[in-house]
């Protein structure tokens, strides 16, 4: 498993491996959260997430490409919100639409988060600045406020909506402790699936070899 910051680190470490190589985090994906919250997400919607709603607040970063990778395979309709200049990446954006018309998913992509969160039965953060992006933390503080998840944006959802967060958290930034430790949040069971994911992953990987 490699945790890495440009994407191409990993790519290049698969083609000369022989043995499978894990994405444990670059700046374009985040797979292995990925699977990890969706575990979570049946947890606790169910098995069926066709006409279930996960609305991501924030950065369109790595994190959020791997949700709507998710969503859009499993037929979840995934709503974005994110300041302009932050939207994901066309080319993400693109696959997820072709993935949504597979599965039957809508989409939504926004600047306004509580039209993301109409309805949503899962809201999703993630911190402003990821790693690598130290340098544009303070600059990032002034853009991102609006796109806070606190009591009056969560008040927007489905009364049942989850709030859900990859963690390491930001409270007072992109989470309100409120939220992080109110009756929605679902942070703690969402962090112990990482290792139950992660387990199945490497079970998967040694069956499949
Ligand atoms: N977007 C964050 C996720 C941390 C788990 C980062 O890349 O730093």
């Amino acid at each position: 498993m490699a945790r890495v910051f440009a994407h191409s680190d990993v790519v290049t470490l698969a083609e000369y491996s022989r043995v499978p190589v894990i994405n444990g985090l670059s700046d374009y994906s985040h797979p292995c959260q990925g699977l990890a919250d969706f575990l979570t997400i049946i947890e606790k919607k169910g098995r069926d997430l066709k006409g279930k709603k996960l609305a991501f607040v924030g950065d369109g970063n790595n994190v959020a490409t791997s949700l709507l990778f998710g969503a859009t395979k499993l037929g979840m309709d995934f709503a974005i919100a994110t300041p302009p200049g932050y939207e994901l990446p066309a080319p993400v954006w693109e696959l997820g639409q072709k993935f949504a018309a597979e599965s039957g998913s809508c989409l939504l992509a926004t600047h306004d988060p509580v039209e993301a969160v109409r309805d949503a039965d899962v809201i999703y953060t993630d911190v402003w600045a990821s790693m690598g992006q130290e340098a544009e933390a303070e600059m990032r503080a002034k853009v991102f406020p609006p796109y806070q998840v606190n009591a009056a944006l969560v008040a927007k959802a489905r009364p049942d909506v989850i709030v859900m967060h990859c963690l390491p958290a930001h409270r007072g930034q992109e989470i309100t402790d409120d939220v992080a430790d109110g009756p929605h949040s679902v942070l703690w069971d969402q962090a112990e699936n990482r290792m139950h994911a992660q387990k199945a992953i490497l079970a998967e990987l040694m069956v499949g070899g």
